[in-house]
């Protein structure tokens, strides 16, 4: 590395000196080779993953990767919410026959496939024909592991959200009421269209989720489950399609369970399983011998956060189990998408992600002992009663694999 510098230090140097007095014959072969080393330099991408394109040597620095990050998002909303991934399931279709379908332009979308197929999310396969390629396979909106409506959502109220991120550093408010006005839950609320996709979205995150807990975590002694926060509660049917011996209930804002009322994913679960509409800064329900907040202890920060986990504390059995599915911050320096993600809830929610101190600060506060945090992988056996449970889950998940393997079982 400092090699490189002093090497392309000396280059400059000489270039300057050089200036009218070597020919211009002679100095191009050193500028060229400046440049190339300027450019070139340092290409692992984020995380120490080969970025897009790389493979050819032609992509610009990392840097302006990522300052270009969103031309790339973008692109991949508009193919998930034109639903291209869904027209081509049966095989390669033309650009102009996709136009007609989809009320597009065929030229622009054209330029929009071909930039998707550079990004190996489709295939350029001939002429104007493309498929689809197998990372696009999740852009379906019935592929096991859908993620067509959470990347909608990205691309529709956290990018306009994210527009202010400058606004949420400076001040510690959220982006998302500077734009929206209001409180990102209270926006849904009013937006019946927006939670619906919201809603799916965290639906199809949570049914990936569901199956990674269920191989971290024995519930077999567990009769009564209440998912709170549960959303349309896919995370709570999956659990209980699995075990049969068990009930529960998905508690939520009245508007989501009156949603999660309407999809039919529940049936499975017959009668064992309920739904209450409410808030959990007022109560939750009662009796439950083990309660699971999945991504929600995450949108709060630390005081609404209390106020949650003391009213799953004031609503469960003495020997009650409190169950977060939460990321942890690690506290090494490395890149981990959980900052990232910390920086979301600061954009959307105001909520932050945490670190395992700060988590145990947060639920020793609140009457939960000292906790143990377990991988998905690890020993489903040790679990603890009148403890919390903390799934750690920001190992990388092979969504798809997990998908793939269990999604029939149920
Ligand atoms: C990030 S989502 C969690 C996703 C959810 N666990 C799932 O499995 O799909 C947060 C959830 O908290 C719910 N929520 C927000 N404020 C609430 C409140 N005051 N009372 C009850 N639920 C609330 C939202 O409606 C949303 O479903």
């Amino acid at each position: 590395m400092v090699a490189r510098l002093l090497l392309r230090w000396r280059v400059l140097r000489f270039l300057v000196r050089a200036r009218g007095v070597v020919s211009w014959s002679e100095a191009r072969p050193l500028l060229k080779l400046c440049l190339s080393r300027l450019w070139l330099r340092d290409r692992s991408g984020v995380g120490g993953t080969q970025e897009v394109g790389s493979h050819n040597g032609n992509s610009p620095p990392v840097l302006f990767q990522m300052a270009t990050g969103y031309w790339l998002s973008q692109a991949v909303y508009v193919a998930a919410k034109l639903g291209l991934a869904d027209l081509l399931k049966d095989g390669p279709r033309a650009c102009h026959e996709l136009a007609a379908v989809t009320g597009t332009d065929p030229r622009c979308l054209f330029r929009l496939m071909r930039a998707l197929s550079a990004a190996r999310i489709f295939l350029h396969t001939q002429g104007d024909h493309f498929a689809l390629a197998s990372v696009g396979k999740s852009l379906q909106s019935d592929a096991p592991g859908s993620q067509r409506a959470i990347i909608m959502t990205l691309g529709e109220v956290h990018y306009q959200a994210w527009g202010n991120l400058l606004h949420s550093v400076r001040t510690g408010c959220t982006g998302f009421a500077s734009t929206f006005g209001t409180s990102l839950f209270a926006y849904l609320q009013g937006s019946p269209e927006a939670a619906d996709t919201f809603n799916t979205g965290m639906s199809d995150v949570a049914s990936i989720l569901a199956y990674a807990v269920l191989l971290a975590y024995d519930f077999s002694r567990i009769s009564f489950l209440v998912d709170v926060g549960g959303g349309q509660g896919t995370f709570l049917s999956t659990i209980l399609q699995l075990h049969p011996e068990m009930k529960g209930t998905v508690f939520d804002l009245p508007s989501t369970i009156e949603q999660a009322k309407q999809r039919s994913h529940w049936h499975p679960c017959g009668s064992r399983i309920a739904a209450i509409g409410g808030d959990f800064f007022h109560s939750v329900p009662e009796g439950a011998d083990a309660y699971v907040l999945c991504g929600v202890i995450h949108d709060w920060d630390d005081d609404p956060a209390v106020q949650i986990l003391r009213n799953c504390r004031l609503a469960m059995n003495q020997d009650g189990r409190l169950l977060l599915v939460e990321v942890v911050v690690p506290d090494h320096d490395a890149y981990c998408f959980s900052k990232l993600l910390d920086l979301n809830m600061l954009v959307m929610t105001g909520g932050r992600e945490r670190t395992r101190a700060e988590f145990a600060a947060l639920l020793n506060a609140y009457g939960f002992n000292a906790g143990s945090c377990y991988r998905r992988d690890a020993d489903p056996a040790c679990s603890r009663r009148g403890r919390w449970l903390f799934l750690r889950l920001d190992s990388a998940v092979p969504t798809q694999a997990l998908s793939q393997d269990f999604v029939h079982r149920g």
